[in-house]
């Protein structure tokens, strides 16, 4: 019997209508137009607009215009996944509230954070339910309200982020097609250079830590700009070789989008044309979990049955990975 695979079978994706564009940037600190694009690959971002809304929101609007596409009941669901490193709340999971907004009744699921590799991990979890055959329809999310954790008085990092999320469904696969192959890795000594210093249970929320500005973002940019540029290129270069992958036979490349000059140094790595990499850093900025869902929910049309698809990311931990997907369908 050949072997069971988690095929992406449909994907879904949103992002807030709000653009930051970097014009408006300019108006808000010390920084240029010229010095966002020319260093980051960065026009605008999107915000999530609107009190009392959170990441689950936009997860929403994915999770839905995933469902219509592939025709199915919410209750059809049986688990959802959710890589986000900005939840709704520190608890419940925003998986939870996810499943009660859409109606997914029937689905059980959880949180999953390992910050920009979260999609990635994620993915990786979700298919092992698929291959044991414990489940027929889960869900994965990668969704972020970044501008929630950004302090936009720090030019460094509030520059990078957005808003937006997507979603795909996973289903099995015995004809070869879906998720072949994961490299994963952690180093939580890289913790140091990209965390949110306070609001966890090492430093919970006082007066003080909201003065001091320790609910936001904090990037020593550089050194994480080395690790990522080295250890993207890296991984997404190992599951090549492991799995007979070429420039030729590799049809896209879907990496998260951090900093356009981060792509170009995998992308060259792996000696990848221009045209078989997926790029809207531009447009959207870093979702840190979002990134690499919107890419496919943006490509979608253009993939093709067959297609090999190389997935790479990198992010805060430090967390990285890379995902090989033999495409299932034909996009419409
Ligand atoms: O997705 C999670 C993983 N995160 C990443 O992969 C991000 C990795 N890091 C990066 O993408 C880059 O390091 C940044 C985009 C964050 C920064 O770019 P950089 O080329 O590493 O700049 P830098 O930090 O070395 O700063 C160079 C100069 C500094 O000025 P001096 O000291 O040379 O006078 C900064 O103060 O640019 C200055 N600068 C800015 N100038 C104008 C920093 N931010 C800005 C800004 N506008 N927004």
């Amino acid at each position: 019997m050949q072997k069971v695979h988690a095929a992406i079978t449909a994907v879904g994706g949103y992002v807030p209508e709000y653009r930051l564009t970097n014009a408006e940037l300019e108006t808000m600190m010390d920084t240029t137009d010229e010095w966002i694009q020319t260093r980051t690959g960065i026009k605008e971002r999107r915000i999530l607009k609107g009190e009392g809304k959170g990441a689950s929101d936009i997860a929403v609007e994915a999770v839905k215009v995933l469902l219509d596409k592939r025709g199915i009941d919410p209750t059809e669901i049986e688990m959802v996944i959710c890589a986000t490193t900005t939840p709704d709340m520190q608890f419940p999971a925003t998986a939870n509230v996810i499943c009660d907004k859409v109606g997914m009744t029937k689905a059980w699921g959880y949180d999953l954070n390992a910050a920009c590799s979260g999609f990635i991990f994620a993915l990786t979890v979700g298919a092992q339910f698929i291959e044991t055959g414990r489940h027929k329809k889960v869900i994965v999310v990668g969704v972020d309200k970044m501008s929630s954790i950004m302090n936009y008085e720090d030019r460094t990092t509030s520059i990078i982020f957005g808003d937006g999320g997507g979603a795909v469904l996973l289903e099995p696969d015995t004809e070869g097609y879906g998720i072949i192959d994961s490299i994963l890795r952690t180093d939580g000594s890289g913790r140091v250079f990209l965390h949110q210093k306070a609001g966890g249970s090492v430093k919970p929320a006082t007066v003080e830590t909201v003065m001091n500005k320790e609910h936001y973002v904090y990037q020593e940019g550089q050194a994480v700009f080395k690790f990522a540029v080295k250890n993207m290129a890296d991984v997404a270069a190992e599951i090549m070789e492991r799995n007979g992958l070429t420039a030729e036979n590799v049809a896209w490349l879907v990496p998260h989008q951090a900093n356009k000059r981060i792509i170009n140094a995998t992308a060259e790595r792996m000696q990848l044309p221009a045209d078989k990499v997926m790029i809207n850093i531009e447009r959207y900025g870093n979702t840190t979990n979002g990134t690499l869902p919107l890419c496919l929910w943006e490509w979608e049309s253009r993939l093709r049955k067959g297609d090999n698809i190389v997935l790479a990311a990198f992010g805060g931990g430090f967390t990285w990975g890379s995902t090989y997907i033999r495409w299932a369908y034909d996009g419409a």
